[in-house]
């Protein structure tokens, strides 16, 4: 592997450097396989305890649409300049770029030359924005933010080749990535950041946390740096979100893997093939720290990978990975909570081919009541999708598993794979509607659906909510749980959107009926319900408007309603860029949206592209979600 070459690659294409897959494929077959999705598509879906028809969006070609209803917008057409747009009536501002100042310490810390000295790297707000939550605390309004990844040859433009070269500028890329929590306030005119407010914190590659639940102080994440098995430090690639009951963040380690490598002699790891560690990180973090040398401590990426809690409420506070949640790349964190009291976190693993996975509290929680074990001590579960529609959780134990409790936690992928888990095409983010008992997940594409085992040799077969082979638009799977209550062991299930292109398209590749000339997208990835039970769904796709691709424009931001399936367009991004990241605030009359990897030079309009967390609002002051 070139390691010039693999910090201009994605994370979806840095997995496929070290699996590749076949070169070609019949294309006949696919069509054929993809239209015989026509057995799920039809006849009556039994939720629950009653019969329920099922939403628009799973209405064949040539079935009539379900009745119009009215968005609170009007719909926007796409894009594909390096701008942003929204519809009549809504404005947009940034409130952060990367490397904007937290503390007043770090005011001109930011060059378009040079971009931020490695002193202050760590008092700026970091760089490709993705997850985020707000939280009220004493009055204040206070976002917790991921920072996904680097982009060297902006974060670092002196370097050669955009790759660091020194201690220093790996130390610069560590603290660029993370978390940022900042207060932010309305002063009159508009959001801002509030410089210096005693809640703004970075957490960075390097933060100590503690570790809890059955895999923490077991021999797999021991180091020679932490022989408890108990101290880890830091949290990366952080990718979606979720917010706890109890009012604190939680970030989601998705692609860890691509942080190690080796200098000296690779060991033969454990799990490393299916989680895919190589010899080589993207960048080259092994050759000036050693935590990240697997020849020095083969152990150490046993300890990213979880979902980690952050208390916004204090910079003091130590965050806490929790085992018991499962080591995967995890997407998002989605908690609602069980009839009976009990935490219920949805969780997906966002490689192709791999799986989406459940957490069920063994405690109880009650508002204002102990939080004490909720997110350590638990069963994980994994999804099977059967082709009927129906669906069940199954239990990941030493029983089902053949493994012991550290090693399902750690090797959480190949204990879904003993029990028979549903291979599933990417799943990104998972959305509970807040107005019933149903949950959404993206499911943004897999190019080698029917083609090529997960990495794990699991088979992938076209089928129940994985359609089309060589999947490229994606789609979005719904389920409802048994009796409406997020704790049942089953499940019913229908796709709310299949996309595609119907101007390019005629077969299944066309996308679902709610899917149109007007809406079309690809690649759904971020997802989150407003209060008014609206499904907000950005997407991580194509953005070349080109091909399979025509007339899509730039990623984009679109509004789904659950119960009919109709879609509209109502943010469009900078060309280069993808939507990812959404929270509101607490008058709900601002969304704040997060722009990543933006390309041209925006939003400053010269230099370089900043990835953003921009603000949007209705010119007359009416709520937005
Ligand atoms: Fe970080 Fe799967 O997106
Ligand atoms: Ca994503
Ligand atoms: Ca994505
Ligand atoms: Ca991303």
């Amino acid at each position: 592997m070139d390691i010039k070459k693999t910090v201009d690659l994605s994370f979806d294409d840095f997995d496929e450097l070290r699996d590749p897959r076949p070169a070609s494929s019949d294309f006949d077959t696919v069509v054929e396989r993809a239209i015989s999705r026509r057995g799920f598509l039809g006849g009556v879906l039994a939720f629950g305890s009653g019969a329920m028809a099922m939403g628009a969006g799973m209405t064949l070609p040539g079935m009539a649409r379900a009745q119009s209803a009215t968005f609170p917008f009007q719909p926007i057409g796409i894009a594909t300049d390096f701008d942003i747009h929204v519809p009549e009536g809504y404005a947009w501002k940034p409130l952060v770029k990367w490397g904007q100042p937290l503390f007043s310490e770090a005011d001109g810390a930011y060059s378009p030359e040079t971009g931020v000295p490695v002193a202050m790297s760590d008092k700026v707000f970091g760089e490709n924005t993705d997850g985020m939550e707000l939280f009220v605390i004493d009055g204040k309004e206070v976002i917790a933010v991921n920072s996904e990844y680097v982009n060297p040859k902006i974060n670092l433009p002196a370097a050669s080749e955009g790759m660091p070269q020194n201690a220093d500028e790996v130390q610069l890329l560590k603290n660029m990535q993370g978390v940022t929590v900042m207060e932010i306030a309305d002063n009159g005119q508009g959001y801002e950041v509030v410089v210096d407010s005693p809640f703004n914190r970075r957490i960075t590659h390097d933060t100590q946390m503690t570790m809890d639940g059955p895999a923490a102080g077991s021999d797999l994440v021991k180091t020679n740096a932490d022989p408890e098995g108990k101290n880890p430090r830091g949290t990366m690639n952080n990718c979606g979100s979720g917010k706890t009951l109890w009012g604190t963040y939680l970030t989601c380690e998705e692609n860890f893997n691509g942080y190690f490598g080796a200098t000296g002699e690779m060991p033969e790891g454990q799990g490393y093939k299916r989680y895919g560690i190589g010899t080589q990180g993207r960048y080259a973090y092994e050759k000036f720290d050693p935590r990240y040398d697997l020849s020095q401590e083969p152990n150490e990426p046993h300890r990213h990978g979880f979902v980690t809690e952050i208390d916004p409420s204090s910079p003091d506070t130590v965050p806490v990975k929790h085992t018991a949640l499962g080591r995967i790349k995890h997407e998002n964190a989605e908690m609602v909570q069980a009839a009976d009291g009990r935490i219920v976190v949805y969780m997906g693993d966002d490689e192709r081919g791999e799986f989406i996975y459940k957490y069920v509290s063994n405690g109880t929680w009650t508002e204002g009541g102990p939080t004490d074990g909720l997110l350590s001590d638990g069963t994980l579960y994994v999804a099977k999708f059967n082709d009927d529609q129906t669906g069940e959780w199954l239990a990941l134990t030493p029983e089902t598993t053949g493994m012991s409790m550290p090693e399902i936690l750690v090797f959480t992928r190949m204990a879904g794979s003993k029990v028979g888990a549903t291979t599933m095409d990417r799943p990104e983010w998972i959305a509970a509607n807040p107005l019933k008992a149903e949950a959404y997940c993206a499911l943004t594409n897999n190019s080698r659906r029917g083609l090529k085992p997960n990495a794990g040799g699991d088979a992938t077969p076209v089928g129940g909510p994985n359609p089309r082979e060589a999947n490229n638009y994606g789609q979005i799977v719904r389920w409802r749980p048994e009796s409406g209550d997020h704790g049942a062991d089953t499940f019913g299930w229908d796709l709310y959107v299949m996309a595609g292109n119907p101007d390019v398209h005629q077969d299944a590749y066309a996308g679902s009926d709610n899917v149109t000339a007007g809406n079309m997208f690809n690649s759904p990835d971020g997802m989150a319900f407003d209060t008014t039970g609206l499904l907000w769904i950005q997407t991580d796709g194509d953005d070349s408007n080109e091909g399979d691709f025509a007339g899509m424009g730039n990623n984009q931001m679109l509004v789904g309603l659950p119960d009919t399936g109709e879609i509209a367009r109502f943010l469009t991004a900078p060309n280069g860029a993808e939507v990812t990241g959404l929270c509101w605030s607490a008058d709900r009359k601002v969304a704040f949206v997060g722009i990543q990897h933006p390309g041209g030079s925006w939003p400053d309009g010269a230099g370089k592209p900043r990835s953003s967390v921009i603000a949007v609002w209705r010119n007359d002051d009416a709520t937005i979600g």
